[in-house]
């Protein structure tokens, strides 16, 4: 595929991510009426009928300049010891809720960074959940790791717990952009930390890295990529970096380096898809890699990959979500619940035994169409309006109504090559593929009256 630069300058206006539908800034704030736990009863009788459970730890030791998470630095253990606790209240109080012939499929360690936890205290969650929860055979057990608290025996009781998908930062090799941006030191070199990883052949292991940070050029971030794929992930993820310095205050610190210009950015993203397609790696959704075994690459084949707030999944595996821990999401079919960001408030309402939720969404059937549309289109890159309205039980005409969909807009996508229209059925090409996010964008009613603010589509 040839990357052109232009089109992308063309077509980079702000886009929803479309992580979820409607995205997260329509959820609303909850009031008097607002009952959660009667959305999660409600849920039960929804599919997917397994469990993912999203567990968010928002403790890290230091503060990555760019960082965009919801993370809280401290070196307090008891700030630490009392969200453990809390946490565990919060799951027995959901596993009350959930229909007890439900499994969890799923686990997802997000943050923040879950292995600054003491493993004592990843071993006391999971015991909670264990305790209340059964699973399926073969569950996901995934963590987001920073390698600065990686350690060997770290690791092994992970793998002794059942994690089998573990992910760190490392975000680039250069010591020069590290430092800059107050990155922290792996504790051991990354690859000691890849290889003791890759010898147990049942953990599939992902890398993230971020291009767009101060002091990286076209010649650092070749090498930082070929060093990547010396290592031979699983999976790797290559975000662009999002600078939000009205909303993430340190990001500011950063301009004084000066950061990428957009082009330059796009010339950074090139050199990874390339390198990394030409070795093999199959590019899932935007922004991630995998190898062709993996089972995402599989799933795309198939058309049976899906996608929540912790990334891209398959459909065989993935359940409703149901998030713990501040600013969690829970993904149900029906609604979307956000756990409030503050700790304090957080530890004040799961005491008093409730659900800390704070914002939340109610998904109507309209609103379930397109995001079944835009999930098609994200993920396995074509829709058949045909097949959504027989699935949906509608006539196709119905289906345009609906999403309102912009005739106008998917024609120009055609003539710039992005997609192929046969009938009902809207095929991306691989060049459309960079433009996903757009040609969601044309199915989606909220796009033609909207005012909330997107970052860039690419
Ligand atoms: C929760 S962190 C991963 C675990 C651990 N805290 C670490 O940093 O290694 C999630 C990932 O989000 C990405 N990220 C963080 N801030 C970002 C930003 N402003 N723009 C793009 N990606 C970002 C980084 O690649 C990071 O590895
Ligand atoms: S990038 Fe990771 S380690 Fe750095 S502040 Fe963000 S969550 Fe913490």
């Amino acid at each position: 595929m040839k990357f052109e630069i232009e089109l992308f300058e063309k077509y980079n206006i702000p886009t929803p991510r479309y992580t979820s539908y409607p995205p997260a800034n329509f959820f609303r704030e909850t009031d008097k009426e607002f009952d959660g736990a009667q959305m999660i009863v409600d849920s039960n009788k929804d599919l997917p009928h397994n469990i993912s459970l999203y567990i968010h730890i928002p403790f890290c030791a230091q503060l990555c300049l760019y960082c965009g998470c919801n993370t809280h630095i401290t070196h307090n253990r008891d700030t630490i010891s009392t969200y453990v606790n809390t946490l565990i209240k919060e799951i027995e109080l959901l596993s009350k809720y959930l229909d007890k012939n439900r499994k969890i499929s799923q686990i997802h360690w997000g943050g923040g960074t879950p292995n600054y936890l003491p493993i004592d205290d990843i071993k006391k969650i999971m015991n909670a959940v264990n305790k209340s929860f059964e699973f399926i055979n073969r569950p996901e057990i995934a963590m987001e790791c920073h390698p600065a608290h990686l350690t060997q025996e770290y690791i092994d009781e992970l793998v002794q717990m059942k994690f089998n998908r573990l992910s760190f930062g490392v975000q680039d090799f250069s010591e020069k952009v590290l430092d800059t941006v107050h990155r922290q030191k792996p504790l051991y070199p990354i690859e000691e930390i890849v290889s003791y990883i890759q010898s147990f052949p049942e953990v599939s292991l992902n890398l993230d890295f971020i291009y767009g940070l101060p002091f990286q050029t076209l010649e650092t971030y070749e090498k930082t990529m070929r060093k990547a794929l010396t290592l031979q992930p699983n999976r790797l993820a290559v975000f662009s970096y999002a600078h939000v310095p009205w909303i993430k205050k340190q990001q500011k610190s950063l301009e004084k380096y000066g950061l990428p210009t957009a082009e330059e950015k796009l010339i950074l993203f090139k050199t990874a898809y390339e390198l990394l397609s030409k070795n093999d790696y199959q590019i899932i959704g935007l922004d991630h890699f995998a190898k062709p075994k993996d089972e995402l690459s599989i799933a795309l084949k198939t058309k049976k990959l899906h996608r929540n707030f912790q990334g891209y999944c398959t459909l065989e595996t993935t359940g409703q979500v149901y998030a713990l821990g501040v600013s969690g999401i829970s993904q149900m079919e029906n609604a979307y619940l956000q756990n409030t960001k503050d700790l304090k408030k957080y530890t004040e309402k799961i005491n008093q035994g409730k659900f800390a939720i704070e914002k939340y969404y109610q998904v109507n059937e309209n609103e379930k169409i397109i995001r079944q549309i835009i999930e098609e289109i994200m993920c396995n890159l074509e829709v058949n309006l045909d097949k959504i309205a027989q699935k949906f039980n509608k006539k196709v005409e119905e289906i345009y109504k609906i999403s309102q969909v912009n005739k106008q807009a998917l024609k120009t996508y055609q003539q710039e090559g992005f997609i192929k229209m046969k009938h009902h059925s809207y095929q991306l090409t691989p060049k459309g593929q960079f433009f996903m996010r757009i040609i969601a964008a044309a199915f989606d009613p909220n796009m033609k009256n909207n005012h909330k603010t997107f970052s860039k589509a690419l």
